[in-house]
């Protein structure tokens, strides 16, 4: 096939890109929308062995996931001092707790006498006033401090300076609380890299959990979560999505280290398209009467003016001054190494993926709703847990969405992808240089943290 010469990466799909679309969106788009920042980061394999070697997933397991920041739940499940919210990823766990302060403190969720657990995965609750360990009830004030040990006597040699719940760094963002099992690590706001000012006009911290679940899924983390980095595989798993979304000229953006982003339009149709569809063939795809569509008036513009009409009532706020990318696109920004966050208004997803073992994850989705200034936020909604066999229709606020469909499409793939990389008589994946390239930013910002002896070990022998 007949390439055009171009430096790698440089290649587009042609025709309008998704900077040209908000462009010409009536109303514009922020500034921070229409930034391109993508480069060019390789082309070589990328191994399989990463999703199938136990000794890759250890070495992640020891070298990552215990040194970078993660979101553990969000301010508003621990707003009350004595509040708690458990947090575990692989081995590590920690208590994520308000203090009689009101300060947010996270301890390792291990008790000095004998390493019970002072709360179960997932556990949230309210601490009246200390942690009890519920083996022998030793206890702790929320600011840590030893409280007592029953049988004080037995314990002479237990000093009581050094006896205190172990600290780890906890910071805020967006509403998200942040934990890092490293005790030395750098600031968050570092790590956050172009989060903060990206979202300035994106205030996460002003929306309340609507939906929260939980799903296992099929598949090694990584591979997962790279399912949702790219929308070149929407032509072939997600066909449907063709007439109302632009899937090849989506937009990729490789930010520092640890953030990425993707731009997909909603109410554009997809290049890939044989033949261009008319306005009111799109608003009619787009679920509306074609003759409803205002004389000289755009399907994605009128699309937009309804979904703020209908979302800002539902909301009871005024979102009037969203652009219609804001409204309507897909906007997903990455950060190293689980979690998307979409500011968007019709998807308003969060996402994040936990190892269970080299072939399992944790697939959480949260979506994030705007409510009425002057109203307190309706309490968090209660994680739903489902199973590895469980479709996420089963879930009917989030069935209404739409999303639940696309979302056992992707499900029905890790399936399979985990069973061909296994059987693969092929060294890695190929990529992409576009539309994959946040998949191998994410891959070579891992390889920051890996032990590379254990790695190359691993790659030369354990295929
Ligand atoms: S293990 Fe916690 S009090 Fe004994
Ligand atoms: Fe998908």
């Amino acid at each position: 096939m007949a390439l055009n010469k171009t430096n790698p990466g440089e290649a587009r799909c042609p025709g309008p890109s998704t900077r040209d679309i908000i462009i010409a969106d009536a109303d514009g788009a922020p500034e921070v929308l229409t930034e391109e920042s993508y480069q060019f980061l390789g082309d070589t394999d990328i191994p399989f062995s990463r999703y199938t070697s136990k000794r890759h997933y250890d070495n992640e397991i020891r070298n990552m996931w215990s040194r970078t920041w993660q979101w553990a739940c969000r301010e508003e499940h621990i707003s009350k001092p004595g509040d708690y919210y458990t947090y575990d990823v692989g081995p590590y766990s920690c208590l994520v707790l308000r203090d009689h302060t009101a300060r947010i403190r996270a301890y390792i969720n291990s008790c000095p006498h004998r390493g019970m657990q002072f709360t179960g995965a997932g556990e949230q609750g309210h601490a009246k006033q200390f942690v009890r360990c519920p083996f022998h009830g030793m206890s702790w004030h929320l600011d840590g401090n030893l409280r007592e040990i029953p049988c004080r006597w037995d314990f002479p040699h237990v000093d009581e300076e050094n006896f205190n719940l172990i600290e780890i760094p906890s910071d805020t963002w967006g509403g998200f609380v942040f934990v890092n099992f490293d005790r030395n690590a750098s600031p968050l706001a570092d790590y956050l890299e172009v989060l903060p000012r990206h979202f300035e006009s994106w205030p996460l911290e002003d929306r309340y959990v609507a939906l929260h679940m939980e799903k296992i899924l099929p598949g090694n983390w990584k591979m997962c979560l790279e399912a949702f980095l790219e929308a070149y595989h929407v032509l072939a798993t997600h066909p449907e999505g063709l007439y109302t979304a632009g899937d090849a000229n989506a937009q990729y953006d490789i930010f520092g280290h640890n953030v990425s982003r993707f731009v997909h339009t909603v109410g554009y149709p997809s290049p890939h398209l044989p033949k261009q569809l008319s306005e009111e063939e799109l608003f009619a795809a787009l679920g509306h009467d074609p003759k409803s569509l205002p004389e000289g008036v755009g399907a994605r513009q009128q699309h937009a003016s309804l979904q703020r009409e209908k979302l800002g009532s539902e909301f009871g706020v005024d979102l009037t001054g969203l652009s219609n990318s804001e409204m309507l696109d897909s906007i997903e920004y990455f950060l190293f190494p689980n979690a998307c966050f979409f500011p968007g208004v019709t998807i308003p997803l969060i996402y994040r993926f936990r190892p269970l073992d080299v072939d399992h994850c944790i697939h959480e989705i949260m979506m994030l709703k705007p409510y009425p200034k002057e109203k307190t936020p309706p309490a968090p909604a209660s994680v739903i847990k489902l199973g590895i066999e469980d479709s996420y229709t089963t879930v009917a606020d989030f069935a209404a969405t739409g999303l639940a469909f696309v979302l056992d499409q992707d499900t029905e793939n890790f399936h399979r992808q985990r069973a061909g990389i296994k059987a693969a008589q092929k060294e890695g994946q190929t990529l992409g240089n576009y539309q994959e390239a946040r998949i191998r930013q994410f891959h070579l910002t891992l390889d920051t943290y890996l032990d590379q002896d254990t790695y190359l070990d691993q790659h030369m022998t354990n295929r």
